[in-house]
């Protein structure tokens, strides 16, 4: 079986129970998953753009990690798509080395799901939500995989629902799911 990249990108792991334990659990597929911390790897902010891009260069499915932060990305990951998917590497004329790759994003959020629904307090459904995501990957030629997402996130899911999440975490990145 091929192998999988996951880039996690959670600014507080250390206080996070969710992704937290999403990492723990693909930690335990090492002969299938690799795991890229962000913010493990760049603390200052400063992305090593060549390395990132030799590095996704490697795999045919990427899973992008990370909590719901205001309806969008924490910033070190919005960093990484700004400096990373670039200009003659990932789109223009000679750019096409994400084309057919296969991406997905697996996104923590605090609220429940009923919110997350055109009738619902916010009103815009995930997809909505992560609709530049879909459109940047459209943009270079990427494949978009479905999305995984765990509601309630912040306080409502209990220890038992976060422990199931991590196991249907990891057979949506092992692409079983
Ligand atoms: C700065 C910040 C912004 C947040 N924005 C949202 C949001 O827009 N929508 C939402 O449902 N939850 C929001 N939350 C809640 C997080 O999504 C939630 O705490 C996180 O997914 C829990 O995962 P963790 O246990 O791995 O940290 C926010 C939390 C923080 C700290």
């Amino acid at each position: 079986m091929k192998r999988t990249l996951v880039v996690l990108a959670h600014p507080a792991l250390s206080t996070s129970r969710v992704n937290r334990r999403w990492r723990e659990e693909l930690l335990r597929y090492p002969e299938q998953i690799d795991l890229h911390e962000l913010y493990d790897e760049y603390p200052d902010g400063q992305i090593d753009v060549r390395q990132e891009q030799q590095r996704l260069e490697r795999y045919d499915r990427v899973i992008l990690q990370f909590p719901l932060y205001w309806y969008s990305y924490p910033p070190l990951l919005k960093k990484w798509f700004d400096d990373v998917f670039a200009y003659g590497w990932a789109y223009g004329s000679k750019g096409e080395k994400l084309k057919g790759k296969c991406f997905g994003a697996a996104l923590s959020i605090g609220d429940h799901a009923h919110n997350y629904r055109p009738d619902g307090g916010v009103s815009y459904t995930v997809d909505e939500i992560i609709a530049p995501f879909k459109a940047s990957l459209r943009h270079v030629g990427a494949i978009e995989l479905p999305h995984f997402a765990l509601f309630g996130a912040s306080y409502q899911a209990s220890d038992e629902e976060v422990a199931k999440s991590a196991s249907a975490y990891v057979r949506y990145v092992l692409g079983e799911a």
